[in-house]
């Protein structure tokens, strides 16, 4: 018969192989800012990998008042995992363009929370002619404040 102490070990063990307990993970919720000086709240990550928030940038291309802005996302795999990806889009409230970033949430070995960030910023132009100018790409990183 298996001890209790053998027991617990092997059942540590398997629950660590399956990435359910044990080790630090990186993860989404909580509040960030960026290199720019923008913050965002990323709410609780729910079942599916799906996740809600809200984004007030630093910085504009219009000449429009900033106004904090909402995002919705989703996170890979679905489940708490160490160093997971993600993708999420921010409907701007103040301008008619739309940002998606990607990126994936990294943790150094002090425990640090860094999200690495590519994004697309898509604005709205008068005709085809002008599709050329309308998207604009960059990086991002996040560091945990909250
Ligand atoms: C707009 O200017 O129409 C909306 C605001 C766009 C802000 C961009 S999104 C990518 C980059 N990262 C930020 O934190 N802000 C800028």
């Amino acid at each position: 018969m298996m001890g209790k102490v053998a027991f617990s070990l092997l059942l540590a063990l398997a629950l660590v192989t399956l990435g359910v307990s044990s080790g630090r993970k990186c993860v989404l919720s909580g509040l960030w800012k960026n290199e720019l000086g923008s913050n965002m709240t990323i709410s609780a990550v729910n079942a599916d990998g799906g996740f809600t928030g809200s984004y007030h940038t630093a910085v504009t291309a219009t000449d429009k008042h900033i106004r904090v802005s909402p995002l919705k996302g989703s996170q890979k795999p679905t489940s708490r995992r160490k160093e997971p990806t993600f993708g999420f889009t921010v409907s701007w409230t103040f301008s008619n363009s739309v940002t998606v970033f990607v990126g994936q949430c990294f943790m150094d070995d002090k425990g640090k929370e860094t999200l690495k960030t590519m994004w697309l910023l898509r604005e709205e132009v008068s005709s085809p002619g002008a599709d050329w100018k309308a998207t604009r790409v960059g990086t991002n990183i996040f560091t945990r404040i909250k």
